[in-house]
This record gives structure tokens, C-alpha cells and sequence, in this order.
């Protein structure tokens, strides 16, 4: 393949359309449905238990041909899982599935041998295999768990779900709801496409875009609120690549947590607002008057799709006033910081010559054509041998990170929660923390964060087509 010369660069992923198809479970399969309430874990359990193995699914209508998925308990998104605050609960992840697999609680800054990660922090769970993580989460929030074996493969065939913890005194709304939502390649028989899973010209784009947009496996959903009332939505994009451009109409609202930490309430904006895969953004809805409806929608200049539509009734809430307790973390000490530059090269029409793999310097085409790489992080293609940087515990490190391809990226560091200190361009993501960052094209941010989780800890790009194509790279707190 040639990344400098490619004539399907306009033809790329960006453009595929969303359709109004129908995800619809199929009798067999298990509900293929929001995962509340009959789906939640953890709360009381002493061992909660997430079984991945196979479903199949009728996408379009049980009219149509079966899908094969890949599935927790049964479901996707998987069941709810619920933890408390400082509370610890063991979940025991047994794999039904024909291939390894691990599970990784995406934004939890727990102790590293629970992280999940295959090569770094676990041997990955073989099939029939079992592994009990232990989960003592220290911030409250809206977060998930998703496969991290292959991850490219495995997320984008339905290995995920939602994750809250508690908090000792939770938000006081008349509504709290987690929207999860994900694109899915569907072909026109409505079945999951699977042509195009490693695809290095994909990876080198945007990833793998779905044609097909659920709210919690489904097409949309339509709730009943009080009038005068608050709500809280939880928003997940657990899509492999699109950024979804999200708008909310009819009501005020607020953002009152990012990437699952509670934050001092700002406005909405921008608006659409971006929520880039990984992300979560808690909003702190303020409902109208009798008869009238809040939507919640994706836009883009093709379309503007619905997916939650909230009806106002004619019972008014009772009068309160949610107080939120932003979360409480060590801030960065910016006067003498660990500095990393992280520059983030190649992609299709990035110029890239070439970077080390694992240890030994290659040319971009040996690198796509044999290892399917074709992006760069900090110089090295694909998981480095040795870590990026060593850092003691304690210190503020400053990421450097400079986007020096035309593509989007979902920058995430596992086990901690950064700030967005500076930035180069459009309005910024700044305020509160964040365990992934967009990255616009040609975009420089410096986020920094103070190392206090000793461990071995993964940093990549959150576009999973990316990843396996090579943006990772890892580092250790000691
Ligand atoms: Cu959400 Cu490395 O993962
Ligand atoms: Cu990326």
C-alpha cells in the first residue's frame, strides 16, 4: 500500500453515512437493550461475574439474518456494573470466548495489576479461562469496562459496558440515566461487516466508522421526567473511531463531570459538543415546563439524528437543589516538571518515513506491509520494549503532545486523570480532568498530571484502528 499516494483518501470513513436502521435483539440472543435495569452487577454481589462469549443478534429485525456478536452476559452494551466509592468488589471476567481476552475500567485509577492490560500488567485470560480483578475505585463517576485483548476487533464486536461508582452522597436529580453509544458497520443483509478488521488503509485513516448509531443497543429511547426537575445523563461514546457531534435542545444544561469526574459546572459548549471515542460527559439537565421535550441528538452537516428524547409530564419535581462536590485530586505542581514531548506522526498523507519498532529503525513501508503499523508515538511504531519514561512517584509529568498528523486523535492514559494545561488552537478542553484528550490536526497541548499510581501504564490512541496501528506507547511510575 502506499500512504502518500493513496487515491482513496476522499472516498475515506468520514463520509459513511448513519442510517435510522434498527438494532433489534434477536429472541436468542439476549437483550440486545439498555442494560438497565434488569442488567446491573456488583452491589452486594461479593463476586460479580462478566462472561464474554458469542450472541448472535438480529440487527435489523428478526426478519433478517443473524449477527454474530461478541458479548458480555449476553449483552451490549454489557450489564451495568456498579461500584461504591473506596469500596473494593471482585469481578470475576470468565472468557467463553475462542480467543484470549482481558478487561480493562476505563478511567478507574486503581491498582495496576487490575488494569488489564495484556503484556504489561497480566497474562491475557486464555479461552475458558477466568481472572478475578479486584476494583477498589477511589473517585466516584461515570466510566466502562471494554475488552482490551485485540481491542480493534473485540470492542467494535460489542465486548463492552457501563460502569458508575457511587458516590456517599450521589447527585440528588429525579433522573439519572447512562446513554452509551455506538456506531456499527452493518452490511445491507444486517449483519455486522467484518471485511475490513485489520485493515491497514482504515488504520491509517480515521478507524472503522459504523453506518449504524445505538443508544444502549438500540435505535433511540424516549424517557418520562417531571417538569422543573433535574436530570443526569451519562455520556459514553464507545464507538472504535467517530467523534460524535451531540446536541441538546429544550432544556438548560450543564457539563458537571468529564471522563467521569465531577467538575465546577460550565455551560455547554461548544455546542454540538465533541465527545470523542472513550470520553464521557456527564450533563446536569434542567427540565421545562409540562408538555414540552429536551432531545438529545448527533448532528452533522448531512444529518441530525435523534437518540433520546426526554417527555416532559404533568408532574412537577419536588423543589432541590443538586450540589455537586468537584472531585478532589492532586494538582500538578507546574514549577518543575517531568517533561515528555510526545509527537504523534504518520497516517495516510502524513509524510512519515519511518520510526523504530522495537528498538530497531524501519522504513514506513516495511512497517505497514509486515507489522501493519503506520502511525508513530514519540518516534516508536507499536508497543516499545522498554518505557517511554521511568518517573517517580509523586512527580507532575507534562506531555508534550503535538498532533503532527491530519487526522483526529483520542489520546488516553490509563490509571490517572489529567489537566489540559495549555493549547495551541480552537476552543480547548479545558476545565476539570481528563483520561482522554482530543487532539484536533495539527493541534499542540500540553496535559500534565501528577504520577501517583505506581505501575507499568499504557498511553494510546483511543481509536482503536489507530492503536493497532501502532499510536502506543507505555510508561512506569516507581
Ligand atoms: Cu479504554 Cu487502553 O483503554
Ligand atoms: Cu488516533
Amino acid at each position: 500500500m502506499d500512504l502518500v499516494h493513496d487515491g482513496f483518501t476522499r472516498k475515506t470513513t468520514p463520509m459513511v453515512p448513519l442510517t435510522r436502521r434498527a438494532l433489534l435483539a434477536g429472541a436468542s440472543a439476549g437483550a440486545l437493550t439498555a442494560a438497565l435495569p434488569g442488567g446491573v452487577l456488583g452491589a452486594e454481589a461479593p463476586v460479580a461475574v462478566l462472561r464474554s462469549g458469542l450472541g448472535r443478534a438480529h440487527l435489523e429485525g428478526s426478519g433478517r439474518p443473524a449477527a454474530d456478536l461478541w458479548l458480555f452476559n449476553g449483552r451490549s452494551p454489557g450489564p451495568l456494573l456498579r461500584l461504591t466509592r473506596g469500596v473494593s468488589q471482585t469481578v470475576r471476567v470468565i472468557n467463553d470466548l475462542a480467543e484470549p481476552t482481558t478487561v480493562h475500567w476505563h478511567g478507574l485509577r486503581i491498582d495496576n495489576a487490575m488494569d488489564g492490560v495484556p503484556g504489561l500488567t497480566q497474562e491475557p485470560i486464555p479461552p475458558g479461562g477466568t481472572f478475578d480483578y479486584t476494583l477498589t475505585p477511589p473517585d466516584s463517576g461515570s466510566f466502562w469496562y471494554h475488552s482490551h485483548y485485540k481491542g480493534a476487533v473485540q470492542m467494535d464486536r460489542g465486548l463492552y459496558g457501563p460502569l458508575i461508582v457511587e458516590d456517599d452522597s450521589p447527585l440528588d436529580v429525579d433522573l439519572d440515566h447512562m446513554v452509551v453509544l455506538d456506531d456499527w458497520r452493518l452490511t445491507e443483509q444486517g449483519a455486522l461487516d467484518q471485511r475490513g478488521y485489520g485493515d491497514v488503509r482504515e488504520r491509517a485513516h480515521g478507524g472503522r466508522y459504523g453506518n449504524v448509531l445505538t443508544i444502549n443497543g438500540r435505535e433511540q429511547e424516549t424517557l418520562p421526567v417531571p417538569a422543573d426537575g433535574w436530570v443526569r445523563l451519562r455520556l459514553l461514546n464507545a464507538a472504535n473511531a467517530r467523534v460524535l457531534p451531540l446536541t441538546l435542545t429544550g432544556a438548560n444544561a450543564w457539563v458537571a463531570a468529564k471522563d467521569g469526574l465531577t467538575t465546577r459546572l460550565v455551560g455547554l459548549d461548544p455546542n454540538p459538543l465533541l465527545l470523542a471515542p472513550a470520553q464521557r460527559v456527564d450533563l446536569l439537565i434542567r427540565t421545562a415546563a409540562p408538555g414540552t421535550t429536551v432531545a438529545l441528538s448527533f448532528v452533522s452537516p448531512q444529518e441530525t439524528l435523534a437518540l433520546l428524547t426526554l417527555e416532559i409530564g404533568d408532574t412537577v419535581a419536588p423543589e432541590r437543589t443538586p450540589t455537586l462536590t468537584p472531585a478532589a485530586l492532586p494538582e500538578p505542581d507546574r514549577t518543575d516538571p517531568f517533561r515528555v514531548p510526545l509527537p504523534m506522526e504518520g497516517g495516510a498523507m502524513g509524510g512519515l518515513e519511518g520510526a523504530r519498532h522495537k528498538g530497531v529503525r524501519k522504513p514506513l513501508r516495511e512497517l505497514a506491509r509486515e507489522h501493519g503499523l503506520v502511525w508513530a508515538l514519540a518516534g516508536d511504531a507499536g508497543m516499545p520494549e522498554k518505557p517511554l519514561f521511568t518517573v517517580a512517584r509523586g512527580r507532575t509529568v507534562e506531555l508534550g503532545m503535538a498532533n503532527l498528523t491530519g487526522w483526529d486523535h483520542a489520546m488516553h492514559v490509563h490509571g490517572h486523570h489529567l489537566r489540559v494545561v495549555e493549547w495551541s488552537q480552537r476552543p480547548p478542553q479545558v476545565g476539570g480532568w481528563h483520561d482522554t484528550v482530543l487532539m484536533r490536526p495539527r493541534e499542540n497541548v500540553i496535559a500534565a498530571f501528577v504520577a501517583d499510581n505506581p505501575g507499568k501504564w499504557l498511553l494510546h490512541c483511543h481509536m482503536m484502528e489507530h492503536h493497532a496501528g501502532g499510536m502506543v506507547t507505555w510508561f512506569e511510575v516507581t
